[in-house]
């Protein structure tokens, strides 16, 4: 019985392992997989990205200006908004392989008709 657990463990753990290689990919981002996974994951393959690997190629103010919003809706940019200012990391609102959504939807219901 200890051997069927054991054995049971090493099929699910290399199923993990080979599904880590087969990962969803953004179509904006395939010329960065061309470089490499590691572009990404300046921290190793079995952590996520620091907010500063995204920073190599994104500016947060250039993105909170193209983001900008008017009047009431103004403190509703994401990328500049009345709680986090320009500070949110990139990755509580926008995942690589797996589908999220803004942090701000926990609580708001707000129109980001340009999120990817
Ligand atoms: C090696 C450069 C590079 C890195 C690193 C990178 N990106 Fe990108 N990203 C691009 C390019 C190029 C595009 C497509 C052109 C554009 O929209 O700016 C893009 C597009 C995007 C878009 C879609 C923009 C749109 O609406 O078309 C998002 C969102 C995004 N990146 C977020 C991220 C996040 C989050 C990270 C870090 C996990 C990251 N990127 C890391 C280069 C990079
Ligand atoms: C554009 C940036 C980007 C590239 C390129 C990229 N990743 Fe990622 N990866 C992420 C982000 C962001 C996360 C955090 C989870 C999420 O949003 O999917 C992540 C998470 C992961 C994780 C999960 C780590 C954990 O702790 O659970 C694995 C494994 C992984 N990526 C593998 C890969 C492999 C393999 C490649 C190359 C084929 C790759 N990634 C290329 C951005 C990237
Ligand atoms: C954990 C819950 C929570 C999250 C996450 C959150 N908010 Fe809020 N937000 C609140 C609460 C509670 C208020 C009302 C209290 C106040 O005005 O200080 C508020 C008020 C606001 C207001 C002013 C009132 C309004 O509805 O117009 C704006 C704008 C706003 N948040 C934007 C954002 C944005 C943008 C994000 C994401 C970057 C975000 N919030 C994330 C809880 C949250
Ligand atoms: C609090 C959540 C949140 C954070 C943090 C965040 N984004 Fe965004 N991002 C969004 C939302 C929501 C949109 C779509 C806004 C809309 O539809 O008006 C967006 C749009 C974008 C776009 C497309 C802009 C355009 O108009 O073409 C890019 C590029 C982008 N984000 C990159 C980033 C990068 C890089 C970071 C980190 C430096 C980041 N975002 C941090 C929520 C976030």
């Amino acid at each position: 019985m200890k051997l069927i657990n054991t054995l049971l463990v090493l099929t699910v753990s290399s199923v993990i392992a080979l599904s880590a290689q087969a990962r969803d990919k953004r179509d904006y981002h395939e010329m960065v997989y061309e470089q490499g996974c590691k572009t990404c994951h300046d921290q190793g393959m079995k952590a996520f990205p620091s907010d500063n690997s995204c920073l190599q190629c994104h500016d947060m103010a250039e993105v909170a200006e193209l983001t900008k919003r008017e009047g009431h809706e103004a403190k509703q940019n994401p990328h500049d908004s009345m709680h986090y200012g320009q500070e949110a990391p990139c990755m509580e609102c926008h995942g690589e392989h797996t589908k999220k959504q803004a942090i701000c939807m926990d609580c708001h219901n707000f129109d980001y008709p340009k999120f990817k």
